[in-house]
């Protein structure tokens, strides 16, 4: 009965986007020590690790959970020494977003051994025994990418790039997609001149990589998949220097403010929205109900190289020109400031003021 009651309450709260009187706040009030979670997250360098951060401090602030907050900069050393320090402040559980998928296990190992639970956040830890695996279907992220850049570029010249090679969401992105152009490339539709992981996800390491493809094949590169949108954006300058950006399709991920910006000016192609609200929320929830030895609610099972992960996995968006304003404006993700005006989208805020600096259209204005 008490598990059931608690799977509604984490369902309503994670659909309801946590406003207003949230029933967790509510259920939770009723325990009278305060639960105490450890967040480490890997990096607030993408506009999209801000906005976690600031939901995952909403929700447990409406939860009423005592929340303690490390961030690494895409260093996995350093990452260790914060998770140390937070597992000594007598946490109940740690939300982990690791930097690096399998020095991470470390981390886990010490944690199961003080008795506290571990959230996957995000990004999978790989041979260790997590609790529970909380992200989005990311082999479809992939799928979606590849599936609408080919759409755009039925034939051609292909450059791939992947995300960090130390994160096992590039390799599940990467995955998706050659799911989808593999058939195409047998088939002598396409050709993958190139495939290429960007480190730690840098867009100064993705144009640089894209240069180089450019002159070897003397531009005639007909579309590129990039995993995410800081990625694109260093995509999208070489093709610039180049005089062909807005000709070649190019995907992206994680629907930054500066991504739909592009998207707007025909720069960049789509990206892919993965409402990390949602995601904060349901990983907040989650730790409240195992802080009480409560199993939380799960959607599917991910292998780890250690063990079956109880996973949740929310659904990934396609956001091209047509649907900005229903996927972005209307869920509150950007304000229409943001969108329209170009606020700049840094401070991770939903729905935050705006700053009027560039109108649509005027593209003298430049967000590049
Ligand atoms: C991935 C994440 C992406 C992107 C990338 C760079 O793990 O799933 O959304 O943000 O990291 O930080």
């Amino acid at each position: 009965m008490f598990r059931k009651i608690l799977a509604c309450l984490l369902v309503i709260t994670v659909l309801s986007g946590c406003s207003g009187q949230n029933p967790l706040a509510v259920f939770f009030k009723k325990k009278k020590e305060r639960v105490r979670i450890g967040l480490s997250i890997p990096t607030t360098r993408e506009a999209r690790w801000q906005r976690d951060l600031q939901y995952l401090k909403e929700a447990a602030s409406t939860a009423d959970a005592e929340l303690y907050t490390e961030i690494s900069e895409n260093n996995s050393a350093v990452q260790e020494n914060q998770c140390d320090a937070l597992l000594k402040k007598n946490i109940n559980v740690l939300i982990l977003a690791p930097h690096d998928a399998r020095a991470a296990a470390s981390i886990v190992d010490k944690a199961v051994a003080m008795g506290v639970k571990v959230i996957s956040y995000d990004r999978l830890v790989l041979g260790a025994d997590v609790d529970l695996y909380v992200s989005f279907n990311n082999i479809k992220v992939g799928e979606l990418q590849a599936g609408y850049i080919l759409r755009k570029a039925p034939r051609g010249n292909y450059m791939v790039l992947s995300g960090a090679l130390t994160d096992n969401n590039a390799k599940l992105f990467h995955d998706g997609a050659l799911k989808i152009l593999g058939p195409a490339e047998e088939s002598g539709m396409i050709k993958i001149v190139a495939d290429v992981p960007v480190e730690d996800w840098d867009s100064d390491v993705a144009e640089k990589i894209t240069e180089e493809v450019l002159n070897r094949y003397n531009n005639d590169i007909h579309a590129v998949i990039a995993p995410n949108d800081s990625t694109a954006g260093g995509v999208i300058r070489a093709l610039k220097k180049h005089h062909i950006a807005g000709l070649v399709p190019v995907s992206g991920q994680d629907a930054d403010v500066e991504a739909v910006h592009r998207i707007m000016r025909g720069m960049q192609t789509m990206t892919v929205f993965k409402d990390s609200h949602n995601l904060a929320t349901a990983a907040i929830g989650a730790a409240m109900s195992m802080a009480i030895g409560e199993p939380p609610p799960s959607n599917s099972i991910m292998y780890n190289g250690k063990g079956q992960i109880p996973s949740m996995l929310l659904e990934p968006v396609v956001v091209d020109n047509s649907n900005i304003v229903q996927t972005l404006v209307q869920t509150g993700y950007l304000s229409r400031g943001q969108v329209y005006y170009d606020d700049s989208g840094n401070s991770g805020g939903r729905n935050t003021g705006m700053t009027i600096r560039n109108v649509p259209g005027n593209t003298a204005g430049g967000v590049y």
